[in-house]
């Protein structure tokens, strides 16, 4: 049966974006391959902050919703959905400001709910999903990969742990803003890793 793979993109810069130029070489690495593709750019989307209301709308029983606590409900819902319905969650991720972009934040705080994709147990939270893998695709100005000052990828791990996704692979292109021929290096050795996982995995 095909892999279903669902594609997050997050680059302020739309399809100009780096991070955005290593899921097109993810992309263009598919073709041929036995794969669905679900794509969902979370910039475009612009997903408001994470409110109160919004967390109340899923506590309260779905018969018992208002028509506004429905429609709150359902931002999370269906991009729970396309996330249940994956198998391998791919996240092409700039660095901004050493964290992850808010809209990525914002689209990770609709995922991360508590009896749909992980639960709170005596020994502490246990993740629902079961049988995905991760890709993360991160694209930085500097050079932060292994060092301490990196704390973006160790998020990102620990949000896909928290859900049971602990199969997770990283591919940096790093340095892009330390000049052109780093750049352009960088960004070659990662389309290689792409393909190379591509090839491998699907
Ligand atoms: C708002 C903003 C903040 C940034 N912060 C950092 C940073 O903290 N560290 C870093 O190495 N690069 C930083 N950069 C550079 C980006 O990580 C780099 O240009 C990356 O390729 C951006 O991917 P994108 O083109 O998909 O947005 C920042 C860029 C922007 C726009």
């Amino acid at each position: 049966m095909a892999q279903r793979i669902l594609l997050i993109t997050s680059s302020l810069f739309g399809e100009g974006g780096q991070s955005s130029a290593l899921a097109a070489s993810f992309k263009s690495a598919l073709e041929g391959r036995d794969v669905e593709l679900v794509e969902r750019n979370v910039v475009e989307q612009a997903l408001p902050h994470l409110t109160g209301a919004e967390m109340t709308s899923w506590m309260t029983e779905p018969g018992e919703r208002s028509a506004d606590q429905q429609a709150l409900a359902r931002i999370s819902d269906d991009l729970l959905a396309e996330v249940v319905a994956s198998d391998v969650l791919v996240l092409a991720v700039p660095l901004y400001n050493l964290g992850i972009p808010s809209q990525l934040k914002s689209w990770f705080d609709r995922i991360l709910r508590a009896g749909k994709t992980f639960q709170y147990t005596a020994n502490g939270p246990v993740g629902l999903l079961e049988g995905k893998s991760g890709l993360i695709l991160a694209a930085r100005g500097g050079m932060y990969a292994g060092t301490e000052m990196d704390s973006q990828t160790p998020h990102l791990k620990h949000m896909l742990r928290l859900m049971g996704i602990e199969d997770v692979h990283t591919i940096y292109a790093e340095g892009l803003n330390m000049g052109e021929d780093r750049k352009q290096q960088s960004l070659k050795e990662a389309q290689q890793a792409i393909g190379q996982y591509v090839a491998r995995r699907f």
